[in-house]
Order: C-alpha cells, then structure tokens, then sequence
C-alpha cells in the first residue's frame, strides 16, 4: 500500500523509519519531511498545514493511507477532509483532537466523567480568573485554552505572577488560543508521558516513556517541545498502567463516545504520579515527539496494521511487541532554542554517529548543496537502545559526540532520574 506521512520532525522521522520497515508498504512518502526523512521515503514539498495540497497530492498519487504526525493539521480538521475524500488516516478527526486543541474541552469532560485530573476554573475574561486566583491562592498554573505550541503553561509561584499571567493573555499573547483560559491547582509527583492507541471503542496501552522539559541539565530553564526521552518509564509500574488505563484512557474513549466525538488514534496522556495515583495533565492527540522516537525503538512489531486497525476499528484483538531493552533519546538543538536561533548551519558526523544500533532521527534538517543543515529549533534526536538506561543514554552519548555541530547543543543528564533509581 502507498502511505503518506505528514509532518517534517523527529516523530515523523521515526514513523517513516518503522513505517518503512514494514512489509506492507509499497511506497512511502513525506509531507514536507525532512534531509533524515528523505533516506526513508520520498519527500513532497507540502507543508503540513496545506489541507488541500494534502488531499490533492493523496488523490494524484492515489495514497492508501496517511499518518498524520502533528496536532496542527489534525485540529485543522485533516483527517476529516481526507474522509471526505474516501482517503484512511490515522489520527482524530477535528472534532475529537479537541482533547488536545482545547483545554478547557478537556477539563470539562473530565470533570463531567469523573476522570482524575487537577481542579481548575475555565474563564472568558481577565476580571473572573483574576478573582478565581484570588480566591484560591498561589502556587497555581494558568494556562491558555488552545494550542500554543507548549508554549501557552504558566507556573505561577506567586498570586502576582498568576494575574500578570492572565492579563498577557488576554492581552493576546497567544493570539485566538488565549481567548479562555484555565487556572488550575499545581499538582506534585512525578510526570510520565503514557500512550494509548484508540479505534473509537478500544484502547490499546503503548509502552511507557518519559520527557525533559526544560531546556538545560538539572531541568531547568525554559520549557522545550522536549529535550530527551526514556522508555520505559520506570514510575509506571504494571500497577500504575493498570489505574492509568482504568481511571483515565478508557473512561475518556468511552467519554467520547457519549459526546458524539469519537476519539481514534493515538491518545497522549500527560500524566502526574501523585500520591493518589495517577492524574491527568492534559491530552495530546498524537505521539510525542521525542517520545515517539523511543517508542519506535522498542517496538518489535510491524507499527503499520497497528495504526490501520486505529483508523479502521479493529484494535480489539491486537497487541504489539516491545524489545525488553530501554531506548534514550538525546536531542540536539539550535543554540538558542527555545528562543531565537540560526538556521543553515552544517552538520557533520551524521554517519559516523548513526551506527551500532543507534538511530540519528532528523526533526528539523534540510539539505542545501548536498550538506545537512540545522533548519529549526530541535534538530536530532540521538536515540540508542541499550541492556539497561545507562548503558543505552552512554550509547546515545557516544554517538552524540561524534556529531560534529558547533552551533548546536544538547542535555548532558538525560535519563537522570531513571539511571538514579
Ligand atoms: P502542558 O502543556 O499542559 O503539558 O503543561 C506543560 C507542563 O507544565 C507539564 O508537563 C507540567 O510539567 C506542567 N504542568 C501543567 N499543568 C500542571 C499542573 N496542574 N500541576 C503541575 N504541573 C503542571
Ligand atoms: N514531548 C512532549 C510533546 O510532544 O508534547
């Protein structure tokens, strides 16, 4: 079958590179990709946001099946038009991925469902969140309603800091997606990122994986879309999958449903561990990205039929086979990132660092005069597989430092916390 992939980062890299490995896929393209993507599949210069462009490359090219990687063209409403058009996709159509293009949608939901997540006020103006703060006090988390590119979370230490929060965005800060805001409790424990594939009726628990944040060693700095990843996760436990799956995937499938917003593709739970187990941060729509780039590591089986089934209601009886082994993923980023940053600097040692099991996943590449160069904020994610997270994140730094990049930087202590366990 001919598969189009959409998107141009890591996880998309790392989706063509499984979706390539599987025995079903006779042609395979990206949209737009990337100079890592372009090994795996042939790159189409349409950007992911091109609704249209997408829907007449997959009628020209008569596309089987199409993955969409990121939340953008799925809240946009891709995979509707792409139905329309009699075209299978992976992924949510609009009115389901509003789990993740609304936050407030989310937390009503859960509050309507009973599904376990932080108490918060959802507001259309500055003068009632203003006085919600007032009244419950600080530390609390303010955050705009819509996408805002992992940008749109203020952790607010301070009474002070949560109204100045409040009135930059609904100053406009984020534009349309600061038009509600939820202010909600700061909750405590450790996050874990769980994933969970969903046909409309099932849901089917992916392996577990954990993120880096912000910016720099020892987690701190700025927020990043996420600067390493681990999988497993060793805070989630069979226990801890089992409650997750209990308490929060299945009741928001089923949830879904009950709204006439049936949800298929993959769920993207941000999870807190607190002492009453787990809790929802927020919904994501799709994989994470770098989280995406471990899990594809691990995975055994043929990612294809698992993502068909998703988008074809046939997850009931299927299940997917991991590698025991850990994976580690090391990004590298643009100097500067997450704020502003060069593009068109050459990357040298690709090659040499992309050996022995480990895989130098593109997330923001083009190649100009046959060279690879930095073309976005993150630009690889160095992933390894390994006996143990050590000996995987000492992999993954090894061939991070054959990577010959001056104007590029990466975390040196990704994986901390579960090397310290
Ligand atoms: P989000 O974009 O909603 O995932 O939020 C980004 C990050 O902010 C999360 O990964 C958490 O580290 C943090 N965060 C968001 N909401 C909360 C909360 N209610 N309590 C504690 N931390 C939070
Ligand atoms: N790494 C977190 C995300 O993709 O949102």
């Amino acid at each position: 079958m001919k598969v189009l992939v959409v998107g141009s980062g890591g996880r998309e890299h790392a989706l063509c590179w499984a979706i390539a490995a599987s025995p079903l896929c006779t042609k395979l393209y990206c949209a737009p990709g990337n100079a890592g993507i372009a090994r795996d599949a042939e790159c189409v210069p349409v950007a992911a946001e091109d609704l249209d462009g997408i829907v007449s490359f997959c009628n020209d090219e008569a596309i089987d099946f199409v993955v969409v990687g990121p939340e953008v063209p799925l809240v946009m409403g891709l995979v509707d038009r792409l139905a329309e058009a009699g075209i299978m996709a992976f992924g949510p159509r609009a009115d389901a991925a509003a789990l993740e293009g609304s936050k407030g949608f989310t937390k009503d939901l859960c509050a309507k469902y009973g599904i376990p997540t932080a108490a918060y006020g959802r507001f259309a103006d500055a003068a009632s969140a203003r006085a919600f703060v007032k009244e419950k006090g600080a530390p609390i988390v303010v955050k705009a309603d819509g996408l805002a590119a992992g940008k749109g979370v203020i952790m607010a230490e301070t009474e002070d800091q949560a109204i100045a929060a409040i009135d930059e965005i609904f100053g406009g800060k984020f534009g349309a997606a600061g038009a509600e805001v939820v202010v909600e409790e700061w909750m405590i424990g450790e996050e874990a990122s769980f994933f969970a594939l969903v046909d409309g009726e099932h849901a089917l628990a992916l392996a577990t994986a954990q993120d880096h944040k912000r910016a720099f060693d020892g987690d701190t700095g700025p927020n990043t879309g996420g600067m390493g990843a681990y999988s497993p996760a060793p805070v989630m436990t069979q226990a801890m999958i089992d409650a997750t799956m209990d308490r929060i995937i299945r009741p928001t499938v089923a949830a879904m449903n009950a709204e006439g917003r049936q949800f298929r593709g993959v769920l993207f739970a941000g999870l807190m561990i607190t002492d009453k187990g787990p809790q929802l941060i927020e919904y994501n729509a799709r994989f994470g990205d770098p989280e995406c780039q471990v899990l594809m590591m691990r995975l055994k089986s043929d990612i294809l039929p698992a993502l068909i089934a998703s988008a074809d209601g046939q997850l009931a009886n299927f299940d997917l086979r991991w590698h025991d082994e850990p994976a580690l993923a090391v990004v590298m980023a643009a100097n500067g990132y997450p704020g502003d940053y060069q593009k068109g600097t050459v990357i040298g040692g690709l090659d040499e660092a992309g050996q022995d099991g480990v895989q130098v996943f593109h997330a923001g590449t083009a190649l100009k005069d046959g060279k690879v160069v930095a073309n976005g904020g993150r630009v690889l994610a160095v992933t390894a597989m390994g006996a143990t997270i050590a000996e995987a994140r000492k992999k993954a730094y090894e061939a991070v430092d054959r990577i010959d990049w001056p104007n590029g930087f990466c975390r040196r202590d990704i994986g901390w916390r579960a090397v310290g366990r």
